[in-house]
This record gives C-alpha cells, sequence and structure tokens, in this order.
C-alpha cells in the first residue's frame, strides 16, 4: 500500500482529538527527531491518558512511528503528514473525496478529487526525497515500499509552495497551466486538466499548431510573469481534447533575473524543438525559439 493509500484508509475514521496529537507531533519536529511522549499531550490540551490511549492506535494505523528507547517519542510518517494536509484541505472546504491516481512517480503522486459542490480538481502530493523502492511480494498483492531522507517533508513542503507561487503568478497572465486552488503542506490542490502528456502521443496532432501555442506560453511566461519553468519537457506538457496545451509542474521555476536563468532557458526551448525535431521533423533552431520567446 502507498502512503496516501494507508493515509485514505483512515483519514475518515480520524477523530478531533487525533488530529490534535497529529498537529502537536508535527510542531515540535524542529526540536526532536522523536517527540518524546509527554511533550505530545500538553500541546493537545487533551488529558494525559487520553493521548496515551490514542498514541498507539495512531503508530498501528501507520500515522505516527514510535521509538521506546532512549525514550518513548513519536514522529509523523509520510501517511500521517498526507492526513494532516487532507485535513487543512477539508477544513478550508476545498476538498470532499479523493478519487483514483492521475500520475504516480517519483517525485509526486497526483491524484483526482471532488470539492463539496461536487468540482473535479487534482491534487499533488510532493515526494522529494524518496529515494529508493522496493518491491515486496506479500502473498498476491505488491506493495511498493519506499524509504524518505530525513528532511524529506521539508524538501516536498518547499516544492509545493513554490509551484503554488508560480500558478499564481502564472494566472493574470492567462499562461495555460492549472489554477491554483488551495495548498497545505507538501500538497497542492489545482484544477483538474483532461489530457495527455504530448510524449505519450504516437503521433501529435498538428505539430506545428502545438509547438506555436508552447512557444508562445514560454514567451508569456518571461514576459509577463517573469519566470522560466526550468523542467520543461515533452512529460510536462498535456494536450487537451481541444487540441490546447497546458504546462505543469511548476516547483523548479526561477525568476528571469536568475543568474542561470538565460542558462535554463535554453534547455526548456532544446528539450522542446528536440522532440517536434526527432519525432515531427520540424526544424525550427534553438537561436530562432531564443530569439521569438525573448522579443518583445
Ligand atoms: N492538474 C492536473 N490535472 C490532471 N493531471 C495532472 C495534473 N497535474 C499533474 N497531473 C498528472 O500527474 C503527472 C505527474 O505530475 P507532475 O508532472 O506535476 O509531477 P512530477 O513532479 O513530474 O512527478 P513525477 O515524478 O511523477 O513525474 C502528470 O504527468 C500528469 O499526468
Ligand atoms: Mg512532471
Amino acid at each position: 500500500m502507498s502512503a496516501i493509500d494507508v493515509a485514505l484508509k483512515i483519514f475518515r475514521q480520524l477523530e478531533p482529538e487525533d488530529i490534535k496529537i497529529l498537529h502537536a507531533v508535527e510542531t515540535q519536529t524542529k526540536q526532536y527527531q522523536y517527540i518524546p511522549e509527554e511533550r505530545i499531550s500538553p500541546k493537545t490540551k487533551l488529558p494525559p491518558s487520553e493521548v496515551q490511549y490514542r498514541l498507539p492506535n495512531l503508530t498501528k494505523n501507520h500515522l505516527l512511528q514510535h521509538q521506546t528507547k532512549p525514550y518513548k517519542g513519536y514522529h509523523l510518517t509520510t501517511s500521517g503528514y498526507d492526513c494532516l494536509a487532507l485535513n487543512a484541505h477539508v477544513k478550508a472546504n476545498i476538498l470532499e473525496a479523493i478519487g483514483k491516481p492521475l500520475g504516480v512517480g517519483k517525485e509526486a503522486d497526483v491524484y483526482d478529487a471532488l470539492t463539496p459542490t461536487n468540482q473535479q480538481v487534482a491534487i499533488k502530493f510532493h515526494r522529494l526525497g524518496r529515494t529508493s523502492f522496493q518491491q515486496t511480494k506479500r502473498k498476491r498483492n505488491y506493495t511498493q515500499q519506499y524509504t524518505y531522507t530525513p528532511n524529506w517533508h521539508q524538501q516536498s513542503t518547499l516544492a509545493a509552495k513554490k509551484e503554488y507561487k508560480a500558478l499564481k503568478l502564472l494566472q493574470p497572465y492567462n499562461v495555460t497551466a492549472p489554477k491554483p486552488i488551495h495548498h497545505s503542506r507538501h500538497t497542492l490542490v489545482m484544477t483538474l486538466i483532461n489530457g495527455a502528456p504530448l510524449n505519450l502521443y504516437p503521433k501529435i496532432p498538428h505539430p506545428q499548431k502545438i509547438l506555436n501555442e508552447i512557444l508562445n506560453n514560454v514567451k508569456k511566461t518571461y514576459h509577463k510573469a517573469n519566470i522560466i519553468h526550468a523542467d520543461l519537457s515533452p512529460y510536462n506538457i498535456l494536450i487537451q481534447q481541444d487540441l490546447h496545451i497546458l504546462i505543469i509542474d511548476w516547483p523548479q521555476y526561477v525568476p528571469t533575473n536568475h543568474p542561470n536563468a538565460q542558462q535554463l532557458l535554453k534547455r526548456d526551448l532544446k528539450n522542446i524543438l528536440d522532440f517536434f525535431k526527432r519525432k515531427e521533423e520540424i526544424k525550427l533552431t534553438l537561436k530562432e525559439a531564443l530569439n521569438y520567446v525573448r522579443e518583445t
């Protein structure tokens, strides 16, 4: 079971007291690797006996991990953080239910979801620092087991915040990207795109038109939002049913005054041009594309 499956299985059964405990653990993660048990209940304002009774259940449900030596202490698991983020989205009236995976990869898991007004949205769980995984065979089920670097949560939270900020910066200029809706911790809720990444198309429909649209969006991003995507590739461009494109996956963006901005812009454009050259024999040079993007 993946971290999010674990979180979703238990999330609806969590009571406000459980959330308080998870939150009390979260607020002390900077001070301790494992938060001492006696430090948890004062932050929850719950009676110590109540906390003592709930901690083993949260551990059993894989939202907390505990150590007994040299002292009794707890820290949050990936699923524990997922539950806190889900709770924040639910509390903000943004999320009602999570549906199926839209993309599960190395650095993020993206799911479709429903708002309380039945609007379909996408939720992205950043998973930076998910270093390795192995498949373990359990009866007939395959489960993926991941290991995380110690500061994965911090890295993932920064990535989610940065991506949210990028989507906010782009919105006023109609750069075709998902619209940001809400963010909490390592997660981000945005509009759902019905489309498939460019790399999945055996043949690109109207390739010249699509390339022009990509370049036009890179130009708007550059001159209006004053940023550069910095991870642009066919994987991060979705084509919708109406054949318009959307650019996703923005956490690595840089401002146009960044020391490496021009280098990153070149790399972004080269990734796209190489793809269109290889696949559709469209021979626009990097110089021509750069000139187009840079000219005002
Ligand atoms: N707003 C969205 N609407 C629909 N699908 C989305 C949306 N955002 C992302 N996806 C799907 O999730 C996949 C991964 O998203 P994204 O590219 O943002 O993450 P990533 O950091 O590249 O993750 P990975 O390591 O999985 O590639 C995309 O290829 C796409 O299929
Ligand atoms: Mg991507």
